[in-house]
């Protein structure tokens, strides 16, 4: 969930890594760090904040020296302090670490550590990795041995870049990513090609298990067990490098306004894969469904349109509860893996655990180079460029198309989805800002807001809630319109406002009468429909579409009414609090 960085060239490396650190910030944005080396003395300077806020209080560009590390961390051990923001040195300061990832066993070598002499001041499991190397590195004498005796004695996910005194860069990848730029007589060891972006696009994905040693100029890559390996450059897509807010206030605004575009684009690149997917499901006994938060708000709405419209029975599971109930799991069944990032740590641990018994993966994902990319059997890509925000908007609904097209598939040309009018209602709504905006102020005092909607729309409750949670926290719960009598209406008083999706569709009625049980007990109403009512306090208008432009069309406006809630609480919509766009740790 952190972001690490190291530079190693001809330029000062100081700039270029805040730069990298800038575009990565999404990664995890509590504190920042930087450290260099300069005349065989590593300096150093870390904070709490965001890097530009950090930056212009202590210059963490002004550090001098070719070589360096940086990082932005998302707390795992220890609290939000500028002792356990990273980097971190070793007791002697003749070293200093980032790292990303969790160490399990940290406790028990502390306690080791600790009693050989080493002293520690922070909480953080890094400075634990830190003292392990130097105290490895004096025992060896040298940068190979050390990194293949330290990655043999710690357990967990990591990935991690250490600079030596003398100048020399390690960095190893266990579980996480790392990716080596390679620019013109520079290398980058970065958690994300966005690390190094401008610099270059030749890139190296390191594999599982192995690390890097980068010293005089000279690149070595080598298995945990000290064996050369060969690996292929990689020219990175350009798309990445469109990761700039251009004219808009903030990326998520940028990323909700490309969905009339990024809706034509989701698995475009990739219709060969649709077919190979269906292929699989068509001959497997048992399809399943996986992802987290918003993926699996999108595997829900696969498991209904699945059914309804191509006939086919799909289990989805919540990746981070497969684990314990793997057992629903049948052996050589298809899992349909669902992921924005391609990085979150339970999707992946969901797929190891189907692909252990004999299951074919296909995933949904955008960055076609992920972890989770690289373990599937096919992968069709969203292909929506970049999303920074921390809350999955344009992923969101290229997720959703990717569905309906491999149910056109699965129905054999007699479904027919209008992609031109899903792009044109969003448009539409898109245009008008000032109704959502008046909402938006009267949303941002209140402590809880439910969603309600029925059938298809249920998860798309359940996706506005989470949207409405991450960038306004306000309290936010989906509700499914016919259990309202079973618990919810409990709550419904006039402290609180409901926002009911109700397009008009088969759900359309019952949904409407929903509405005015609500209203009757004193709730605020914000109808979202394409049909006015007198029972919303505030009516969101949508275009009147076909069935399955719907669920696309009214998750814009909430999108948007999170976004300008947010405004008003100044939150920040990017970043927001306490989370981080990539999951990577369990
Ligand atoms: C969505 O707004 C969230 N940021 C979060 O729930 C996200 O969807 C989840 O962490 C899964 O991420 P992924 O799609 O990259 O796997």
């Amino acid at each position: 969930m952190c972001s690490i960085i190291g530079y190693y060239g001809n330029e000062i490396a100081a700039p270029i890594i805040v730069k990298g650190l800038k575009r990565m910030e999404y990664r995890g944005y509590d504190s920042v760090g930087v450290a260099t080396e300069s005349n065989s003395q590593i300096e150093l300077k870390k904070g709490v904040g965001k890097v530009e806020e950090v930056n212009s209080k202590i210059q963490l560009d002004a550090l001098p020296g070719k070589i360096g590390i940086g990082h932005t961390r998302w707390a795992t051990h220890g609290r939000v302090t500028d002792v356990n923001a990273h980097p971190h040195s070793s007791n002697s300061g003749k070293l200093a670490i980032v790292h990303n990832g969790i160490i399990e066993n940290f406790e028990q070598l502390k306690k080791e550590l600790e009693k050989e002499g080493y002293i520690f001041q922070s909480e953080t499991d890094t400075e634990v990795i830190a003292n392990l190397i130097q105290k490895n590195y004096e025992a060896t004498k040298n940068v190979k041995d050390t990194i293949i005796k330290t990655v043999s004695e710690l357990k967990g996910h990591y990935a991690f870049v250490v600079m030596f005194e003398n100048g020399q860069l390690a960095a190893a990848r266990f579980h996480e990513p790392l990716i080596v730029g390679i620019g013109k007589d520079s290398y980058f060891l970065s958690s994300d090609v966005l690390g190094f972006i401008e610099q270059t696009d030749n890139a190296i994905y390191i594999e599982n298990g192995n690390f890097v040693i980068v010293d005089k100029e000279k690149l070595q890559i080598l298995d945990f067990n000290g064996e050369s390996i060969k690996q292929q450059i990689t020219r990175v897509s350009k798309e990445f490098a469109d990761a700039y807010k251009g004219d808009y206030a903030h990326f998520t605004l940028k990323e909700i306004s490309e969905q009339p575009d990024t809706i034509f684009k989701a698995g475009e690149k990739t219709k060969e894969e649709i077919k190979k997917a269906v292929d699989y499901i068509k001959n497997s006994n048992n399809v399943y469904i996986t992802g987290s938060g918003t993926s699996f708000n999108s595997a829900l709405i696969a498991k209904q349109v699945f059914a309804k419209y191509a006939k086919v029975k799909v289990d989805a599971i919540m990746s981070s509860e497969l684990q314990f109930s793997s057992d629903l799991i049948e052996p050589d069944s298809t899992l349909i893996a669902i992921s924005q990032s391609g990085e979150s740590a339970d999707v992946l641990e969901a797929v190891n655990i189907a692909k252990k018994v004999n299951c074919k993966v296909i995933s949904i994902v955008n960055s076609l180079t992920s972890s989770l990319a690289r373990i599937s059997n096919i992968v069709i890509g969203m292909n929506c460029g970049p999303e920074i925000g921390v809350a999955a908007t344009k992923s969101f609904t290229s997720q959703v198309i990717i569905i309906y097209k491999i149910i056109e598939e699965l129905c054999n040309g007699k479904l027919k989805i209008d992609y031109n009018e899903i792009s044109e209602s969003i448009s539409k709504i898109l245009e008008n800002h000032a109704q959502i905006m008046r909402i938006a102020k009267e949303i941002k005092e209140i402590s809880d807001i439910y969603v309600l909607g029925r059938g298809i729309h249920y998860p798309i409750a359940l996706e506005s809630a989470l949207k409405l949670k991450e960038l306004t926290y306000i309290h936010a719960e989906g509700i499914p319109g016919g259990e309202l009598k079973h618990g919810p209406l409990a709550l419904m008083d006039s402290n609180v406002f409901v926002i009911i999706i109700n397009p008009n569709d088969s759900t359309y009625l019952d949904t409407l009468t929903s509405s005015r049980e609500i209203k009757a007990r004193g709730a605020k109403i914000i109808g979202i429909s394409d049909v006015k009512s007198d029972v919303y306090d505030f009516w969101i208008e949508i275009p009147k579409t076909s069935e399955l432009s719907y669920p696309i069309s009214e998750t814009i406006p909430i999108q948007l009414l999170s976004y300008y809630a947010a405004i008003e609480k100044d939150a920040d919509p990017d970043y927001p609090r306490n989370l981080a766009k990539s999951v990577t740790v369990k």
